[in-house]
Order: C-alpha cells, then sequence, then structure tokens
C-alpha cells in the first residue's frame, strides 16, 4: 500500500511507527498471553498505530486477529458483521458478509456454503420471517473463541474507539459483550479509546459491566530524539538534509505529539519540493508549522467548541494557555471554585488537559494551547 510520504492522518504503516520498541513487544506479549487491555489516550497520539502495529507482530507470530472499529459501525448488527468477517479472515475468509449483501441479520446462500466450507456453522434467521439480528450478534461474540479453539490458536480481537459502544446500545449490550467475553480462554481482548472519562466509567466503576475486565494501560509519549532520529533518515530517503536546529525546533515547536509532528514534517516536506530546497533550516520548519496550524484550524475550533461547553471551560482553557492558573483572580467564592472543578474535571475526562499536580495542568497537545493562545492575543 503506497500512502503518503509522511502518513498523517491515518495509522502510521509499519516502518513509519516511530519509537515503541518497549512498549510494542510488552504490550504484545500481555494480549498473547490472554490478558486483555484497555489502552487510553488523547486523540491523534497514536492509539490506533500503535495497535495495528501490535496486530501486525501477533498474527506473523501465529496468532489469530481480528479488528473493529466502532466509529464505522452504525448499530449492532453492522457490529455483528464487521465481527464476523475480521474473524473470517483468519482462515482466508475475506469479507464474505459484506458480499453476501444482506443487512437484515440473515446469511443468504453463498454466505453459508462459504461458511459451512470453512467448518462454521453459524446459525441465525433459521427459521423464515423469525430473522434474528440478536441471534447473529451472539454467534458472532463467540466467534473468536470458537474458531481459536478449533484451531488450537489463541486470539486478540480489537476494538478502537470502544466508547462508541454505547452509542451502539445500552447497559444490556454491555452485560452481553461481558458475558460471552469472560468464558473466552484463548481470546484476548484490546480496547482502544479516545474519551478518557467514558473508558473511565466503562472499566473502572464497580456498577459497569466491564469493571475490572481488563488492565488499563496509558499511551507513553513518544521521546524527541527518536522523532528527529526518524525525520533525519527519513528526509534522507528524499535526498533533502533536514539540519539538526531544524529537527531540534520542530518536535519542540509540537513536542513531540503525533500527529502534529508529523503533519509539519509533511507540510516541511512540501515546501522543500515546492521550492527545490534540498536541505530544511529552521525558517522552513516554521513555515511548515505555519502551514500545518492553519489545517489545524478547523479541527482546533471543533475541540474548542466540543470541549467548552461552557463559559467557565472556555475561560480556564485561555487562561491555561496564556500560562496562568486555572482560577480567575476575580472569581472568588466556594461557588466559583467548585465550577471550575468541575470544568477542569470535564476537559481531563475529555482528554484535552492532564493533572500534573495540585492546580497544575498540562495540555496534551502543545499545538492546541498555541492555537488558543493566538486566539487570546487576538492574531
Ligand atoms: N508511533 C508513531 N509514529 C509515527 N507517527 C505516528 C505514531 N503514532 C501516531 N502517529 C501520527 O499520528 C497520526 C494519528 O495516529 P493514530 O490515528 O494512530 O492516533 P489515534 O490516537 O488512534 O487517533 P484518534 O484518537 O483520532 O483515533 C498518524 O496519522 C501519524 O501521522
Ligand atoms: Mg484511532
Amino acid at each position: 500500500m503506497m500512502g503518503p510520504f509522511f502518513p498523517v492522518g491515518v495509522p502510521a504503516p509499519e516502518g513509519d511507527v516511530v519509537d515503541r520498541e518497549d512498549f510494542i513487544p510488552t504490550v504484545a506479549a500481555r494480549l498473547a498471553d490472554g490478558q486483555s487491555l484497555v489502552l487510553s489516550g488523547p486523540r491523534r497520539t497514536g492509539k490506533t498505530s500503535v495497535a495495528r502495529e501490535i496486530l501486525r507482530r501477533l498474527r506473523r507470530d501465529g496468532l489469530y486477529v481480528a479488528q473493529i472499529d466502532l466509529f464505522a459501525v452504525s448499530d449492532v448488527l453492522a457490529f455483528a458483521y464487521a465481527l464476523i468477517d475480521s474473524c473470517l479472515e483468519n482462515v482466508g475468509l475475506r469479507g464474505v458478509l459484506a458480499r453476501a449483501g444482506d443487512k437484515l441479520g440473515r446469511l443468504t446462500g453463498t454466505a453459508r456454503f462459504e461458511l459451512a466450507l470453512a467448518g462454521l456453522k453459524l446459525s441465525a434467521g433459521t427459521r423464515a420471517r423469525k430473522e434474528n439480528p440478536e441471534d447473529l450478534l451472539a454467534n458472532a461474540l463467540e466467534l473468536p473463541e470458537r474458531l481459536a479453539a478449533r484451531d488450537g490458536r489463541r486470539m486478540v480481537v480489537l476494538f478502537d474507539e470502544f466508547q462508541e459502544v454505547t452509542r451502539l446500545g445500552g447497559p444490556d449490550l454491555l452485560k452481553r459483550l461481558r458475558a460471552h467475553f469472560q468464558d473466552q480462554p484463548h481470546v484476548a481482548y484490546f480496547f482502544l479509546g479516545s474519551k478518557y472519562g467514558l473508558l473511565k466509567t466503562l472499566f473502572a466503576s464497580n456498577r459497569e459491566a466491564f469493571y475490572r475486565f481488563a488492565a488499563w494501560i496509558n499511551l507513553p509519549p513518544i521521546p524527541q530524539a527518536a522523532w528527529t532520529e526518524y525525520l533525519t533518515r527519513k528526509f534522507t530517503e528524499r535526498n533533502i538534509r533536514l539540519l539538526p536546529d531544524a529537527a531540534d525546533t520542530l518536535v519542540s515547536l509540537t513536542e513531540g505529539h503525533p500527529y502534529d509532528t508529523m503533519s509539519v514534517a509533511s507540510a516541511a516536506y512540501y515546501a522543500a519540493r515546492e521550492l527545490g530546497l534540498s536541505e530544511i533550516d529552521t525558517t522552513t520548519v516554521r513555515l511548515a508549522y505555519e502551514r500545518a496550524m492553519l489545517e489545524l484550524e478547523p479541527v482546533f475550533t471543533e475541540t474548542l467548541e466540543a470541549a467548552a461547553r461552557t463559559p467557565v471551560a472556555r475561560s480556564i482553557l485561555f487562561r491555561l494557555a496564556a500560562g496562568q492558573g486555572p482560577y480567575a483572580k476575580g472569581g472568588t467564592g466556594a461557588d466559583h471554585s467548585q465550577r471550575v472543578r468541575r470544568a477542569l474535571k470535564e476537559l481531563v475526562d475529555a482528554g484535552i488537559l492532564v493533572q500534573l499536580g495540585r492546580g497544575q495542568y498540562r495540555f496534551t497537545e502543545p499545538a492546541f494551547r498555541d492555537f488558543l493562545s493566538r486566539l487570546v492575543a487576538g492574531t
């Protein structure tokens, strides 16, 4: 598959996954051991990239793997279809249900035939008229264990954007998933999500179905040295010299934020080509940063709208971006501090801020902080 020279906005392909040399094998080993995991991290920090690399390696090691992006499924039935299809790829049946083209929960002729060939009987809507998507879902949820047990393999199933499950169904759906998953000795589940608050509720609240089902892991930051090494090498492939100063400037502007660093690198690459440069200096990097910021503007505007739903939250963000504390100078009283505390918690739950210590917060995305401080300054 040929993608853009610097992968921006697509999961980093093999060979472009920067760093993670310790993280990937550790996580892969735990999953291969049957330990289910939940990986949480803010938007665009590389969860999908790293998870797919882990799956590639597990597959190479002989495990069965399946993956579903919950953003891409519209309802429970689509979820069941996606899970079945992804499971069947392991036994060489690609897109059986997608091809069957029947979205009513029936398994039509060809699909039935192919499944029978694979020695798998999936029952859904066997009696005419009584088509039941619930049956298909139950089958789908059992399929990973059935396949893995049948073939004497272990299997890892990845659910990307798992918090979206709450859109597909309520507590009942979660209970059903959990009921199936917990009796599957050959299968480990790997949950990803960017909404920290929602994931935390699902996996860490003792009232929820997934309480303690999976161990919680966080995505570590990518060290700046790993970025400069990768970028320098990558530009060299195209006979472009990234000057050491320029490399340092690039990763300090983005503080190594994965998506933003790739975006600036990509902008620098196209600027160099446009201008016929064989060398990238700090001036070009700064130009590239401005271009990347322009492209990020709609994303940041949307983030601001979605995250700062109250005027309090908005002004907290502006104050923090300007290097001040979260509490307003003039804002006194228990009422003010309570509202600020609540808003701060929401911003942390949304993955915009992380708390460093008492009253101390950091933006998870430096370029977003920069965007906000420019808004405040009116430039
Ligand atoms: N390890 C990495 N090496 C290189 N680039 C990376 C890495 N991780 C992430 N990126 C860059 O960040 C972008 C976003 O990565 P990815 O889609 O994996 O993040 P995500 O956390 O899953 O995002 P989202 O929250 O939007 O689902 C990629 O397109 C790529 O440019
Ligand atoms: Mg993702």
